[in-house]
């Protein structure tokens, strides 16, 4: 059923999400194009899958061939239009804005085939809503990563409230194609996943505006205490604070007052501390992308 050579991806936003699904579907065997606005961006992308191939290679998981194959199936476009015609599968992973997802699905729906999908990769918003921007709710779906797409094993599915069962199976098969674990979910606000992950993150710093324990500390107490692989703060980092908060204030406008998000995230994000993609975020970061000891962010006066 799955014929990944005969499957042209496009993969929308080359930012954290989208370089980590372009690679999974390029080195699937996916021809695939990653379409961004920002040149710049395109070419972190680049920059970054020649990494996580080379990673691969020295770890012994790939051959050379493969990663130099990968790479060949990997584009890059500024031109959503130009990318789309004979599309089978879009993903989009734009930054988390309800407005661009509806510019770019719309523009999907006008050029890609009636057969073809189209996929995003939100965090939390209603994919019933992004599918009402198109001609074909029913082949509209949530497809839902997590960062680092390479090395995480979930992929999360979304089914709107006009999604086929065919559209649910064929997105099943092409996540099950890229050697995830998939699970199905009804559209509800923030899914199975980021509803709790978002909560967390939120509960963390409010605890860290308490005053309850340092930075340091709360991560700490969720890794041991819980077994988590990191902390709610450092995973907040990791995430983004900007995607984190635009997730929140959609959770708190949706599901209500226990997401309201706590002001230290705001004051965060306006000062550009989003986290490990600008350098600094609760903790701060050297060139090579390492935390540095005891940067944790102080709040106490
Ligand atoms: N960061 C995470 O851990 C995470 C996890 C799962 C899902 N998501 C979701 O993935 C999506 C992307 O998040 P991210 O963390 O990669 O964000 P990011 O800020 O790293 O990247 C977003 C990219 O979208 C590009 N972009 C903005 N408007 C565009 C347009 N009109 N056309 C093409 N590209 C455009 C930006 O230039 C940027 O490169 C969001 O919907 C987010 O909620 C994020």
């Amino acid at each position: 059923m799955v014929d990944p050579a005969n499957t042209k991806v496009v993969v929308v936003g080359a930012g954290l999400m989208g370089t980590g699904i372009a690679h999974a579907f390029a080195s699937s065997g996916y021809p695939t194009t990653c379409v961004d606005v920002s040149t710049e961006q395109l070419a972190k992308m680049r920059k970054s899958v020649e990494g996580i191939v080379a990673g691969a290679v020295k770890l012994g998981k790939s051959t050379e061939e493969a990663a130099q194959a990968t790479l060949a199936r990997l584009i890059t476009s500024e031109s959503l239009t130009d990318s789309l015609p004979g599309t089978t599968l879009l993903v989009e992973s734009a930054s988390e804005r309800m407005p661009i997802k509806l510019e770019i699905v719309a523009e999907a729906d006008r050029l890609m085939g009636p057969e073809a999908v189209i996929a995003t990769n939100t965090s939390a918003l209603s994919i019933t809503e992004i599918a009402k921007a198109t001609k074909r709710p029913e082949r509209v779906i949530g497809m839902h990563y997590f960062n680092p797409v390479h090395k995480m094993k979930l992929v999360e599915i979304i089914k709107g409230l006009e999604t086929s069962k065919e559209v649910v199976d064929r997105t099943y098969a092409w996540a099950k194609s890229l050697n995830k674990t998939v699970i199905v979910v009804n559209e509800w606000p923030g899914f199975a996943t980021s509803r709790m992950s978002a909560m967390m993150g939120n509960e963390a710093m409010y605890m860290l505006s308490e005053g309850v324990s340092t930075a340091e500390d709360i991560d700490t107490a969720m890794r041991l205490a819980f077994n988590h692989p990191m902390g709610p703060l450092e995973l907040g980092d990791l995430t983004g604070w900007d995607t984190r908060l635009a997730v929140i204030q959609h959770l708190h406008q949706t599901l209500g007052e226990k997401f309201r998000p706590c002001p230290l995230i705001l004051k965060m994000v306006k000062a550009g501390r989003y986290g490990r993609k600008t350098g600094k975020g609760v903790y701060a970061y050297d060139e090579k992308g390492e935390k540095i000891p005891g940067s944790g962010l102080k709040v106490s006066i």
